[in-house]
């Protein structure tokens, strides 16, 4: 008997604080008509000192596990998607793990930055699907604003990135009358891209310590992007694996109810979905509000999908991201 996995609740959270495209206008050269143009962006959210991103994590996962009727302790695994983790180790997932009280269960990070959401959703659909797991909690949870050059040197980078946690409980349905779950899931990277996205440092690469006097007086420590490069990728990428995994599940574009698209640029989902002939109303955004949240973005447009009850039983929903490695992934639910 073949095992499909689905989505049995959703959850978000996100810092109180509220940072404007007018905010950072005090901080850097920039205006909030450049944001909007170029991005979409109108305000993103910043942790305050003190807030850390387990916390985040912690109420997506709780009001994910409400959704989902379940408590903690009824979870087998957790798999968490960040490229912001709390410390250099251990991952994030083992401070949730903590905040949660969860048994003895296996937890850990995985990084594949803005596809990393998808990517975790593939690993918990194949433990599921493997019978090794029967219920696992999929967090993508970022906090980017501390990471952040927030002055005119790094403009072009962190006006578009915000705080904030998503967070799914995907469980084992074995019952051949409900069609509900993952269908298809499709992922890749090109390492050659590597650094056309990245932040050096603090890492191994730096010898003899993990980071010189010289990457903090250049700013190495922070985010560097060839947007330019970035954005042609992800209009091309996110089509062509958008394709593939509705192939793969044996789906027509057209009966897709929703396209859930990473939450980078505005402009590259407005791109995707003209190039693939997909009506915007179909293309729901939060970017105006939270910024990109990298593996945070999809859970969190899943959850106020499902919260506003616009994802309805039996409709299809396509989800696909771009992001740093480079890598992008798509999955095709049924709700
Ligand atoms: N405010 C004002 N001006 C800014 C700015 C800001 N925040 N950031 C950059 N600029 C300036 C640049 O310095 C440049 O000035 P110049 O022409 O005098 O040199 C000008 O605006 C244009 O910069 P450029 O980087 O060429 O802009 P762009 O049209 O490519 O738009 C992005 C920049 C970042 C919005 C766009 O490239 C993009 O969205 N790329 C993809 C990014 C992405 O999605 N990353 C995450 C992937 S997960």
């Amino acid at each position: 008997m073949t095992i499909r996995s689905k989505i049995v609740g959703t959850g978000m959270g996100v810092p109180e604080h509220v940072v404007t495209n007018h905010d950072l206008e005090k901080l850097m050269d920039t205006s909030d008509e450049w944001i909007r143009q170029r991005s979409g962006i109108a305000e993103r959210r910043h942790i305050r000192e003190g807030e850390r991103p387990s916390e985040l994590a912690e109420r997506a996962s709780r009001r994910a596990l409400d959704a989902a009727g379940l408590e903690p302790g009824d979870l087998d695994g957790i798999v968490l998607a960040t490229l912001s983790s709390e410390h250099d180790f251990p991952g994030t997932s083992f401070f949730l793990h903590r905040r949660l009280g969860v048994p003895e269960i296996p937890c850990f990070d995985l990084r594949a930055q803005c596809s990393g959401f998808l990517y975790a959703l593939a690993t918990a659909d194949a433990y599921i699907r493997a019978g090794m797991m029967r219920r696992v909690l999929v967090v993508g949870c970022e906090v980017h604003s501390t990471g952040l050059d927030l002055t005119t040197r790094g403009r072009n980078v962190s006006v578009l990135f915000g705080d904030g946690a998503g967070a799914v409980i995907v469980e084992a349905n074995p019952d051949p009358e409900d069609r509900a779950g993952v269908l298809a899931v499709r992922m890749h990277a090109q390492g050659e891209h590597a650094e056309r996205l990245w932040i050096e440092a603090p890492g191994s690469g730096s010898y003899p310590l993990r980071i010189t006097a010289e990457q903090v007086a250049a700013g190495r420590h922070f985010p560097q992007m060839e947007g330019r490069f970035v954005f042609k990728h992800a209009v091309t990428r996110m089509p062509e694996v958008l394709r593939e995994t509705l192939d793969a599940a044996g789906v027509k574009q057209d009966d897709v109810s929703w396209f859930l698209l990473h939450q980078a640029n505005l402009r590259i989902n407005e791109f995707v979905a003209q190039a693939m002939g997909i009506p915007p109303e179909k293309c729901p955004s939060n970017i105006e509000r939270f910024g990109n949240c990298s593996a945070a973005s999809i859970p969190m447009l899943l959850d106020e999908g499902a919260r506003a009850g616009r994802l309805e039983p039996g409709q299809l929903i396509a989800l696909a991201a771009f992001g740093s490695g480079f890598t992008w992934a798509s999955a095709i639910l049924r709700w």
